[in-house]
């Protein structure tokens, strides 16, 4: 797609990969509204840029609809949709926490569903469009401690996949991207090897080239997208007993 002139919303735009592609699409030529809760975040991210805030919360479907009205309003169409929301706690399935894997999926999952409910009729209106779904590496496995994260991702993975086809006779195109670790106020904080890390800027760059050149899914880095390769192909039974080497300390040397 032709990002220059494009009219877009990214939604989870107030820190990490959200912010750093908000400010690539905006010095790249498009016009961007940027959404998240934290409203202070979003005013400072779009001063002095053509940029404009609308403040959202996903895990709720009236503040989606209004948001989107406002954005619509400010836009006057759209032509791409990026949903980068998202949520991620440790898990510790020891003492299962209903309310944590609640609000995983309601902002990871059910938010993406909220999100396509208020912006594709318009999208079908138009004759076409783009959405960009913000997933992770996390789908490709269970891995302990992303117990109510991964599930999300993978479920987003999948969907995102079936809309690629469903969407296509409207002329819809959706892009999944499934990015390793990148360094946010998300990871930066956890205590864990993360592997193959990259800036949120570098990530950003991916996923702008990804769009100019229609990409359908995007898995970076290169290396973390081999080890998930790899790691797909290990049998069931097997898995379990080597998930314990993703904690290992020599994982941190990656
Ligand atoms: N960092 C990684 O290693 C990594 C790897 C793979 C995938 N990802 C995915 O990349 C995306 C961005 O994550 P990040 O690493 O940049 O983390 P981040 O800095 O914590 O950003 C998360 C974004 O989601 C927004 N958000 C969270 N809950 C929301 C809600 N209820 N309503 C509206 N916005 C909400 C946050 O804004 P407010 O708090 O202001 O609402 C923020 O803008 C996420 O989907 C994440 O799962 C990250």
């Amino acid at each position: 797609m032709q990002v220059e002139g494009a009219r877009c919303w990214l939604v989870g735009a107030s820190s990490g990969l959200g912010a750093a592609l908000a400010r690539a699409l905006d010095r790249a030529g498009a016009e961007v509204v940027v959404s998240a809760r934290r409203e202070e975040r979003l005013s400072e991210l779009s001063a002095g840029t053509r940029m404009r805030p609308v403040t959202v919360d996903v895990t709720d479907a009236d503040s989606v609809r209004t948001a989107c009205d406002g954005v619509l309003a400010e836009l006057g169409g759209l032509d791409l949709v990026v949903y980068c929301a998202g949520t991620w706690q440790v898990s510790d399935v020891g003492e299962w926490d209903q309310e944590s894997f609640e609000q995983h999926v309601s902002t990871n999952l059910l938010g993406l569903g909220r999100c396509l409910d208020v912006t594709l009729p318009t999208l079908r209106a138009q004759g076409g469009g783009t959405v960009v779904g913000i997933a992770s590496v996390a789908a490709y496995r269970g891995v302990p401690g992303a117990d109510y994260y991964g599930p999300t991702k993978a479920a987003a993975v999948n969907l995102l996949e079936a809309l690629r086809a469903s969407l296509r006779a409207d002329g819809v195109r959706v892009m999944s991207v499934l990015p390793g670790f990148v360094r946010s106020e998300m990871t930066d904080s956890a205590d864990f090897p993360q592997p193959f890390k990259i800036t949120a800027e570098d990530a950003a760059a991916r996923i702008l080239e990804g769009l100019a050149r229609d990409r359908a899914v995007l898995v970076f880095p290169r290396r973390m997208r081999a080890l998930m390769t790899g790691a797909r192909l290990v049998p069931a039974g097997l898995w379990p007993r080597l998930t314990p080497v993703l904690r290992h300390p020599w994982a941190r040397r990656l």
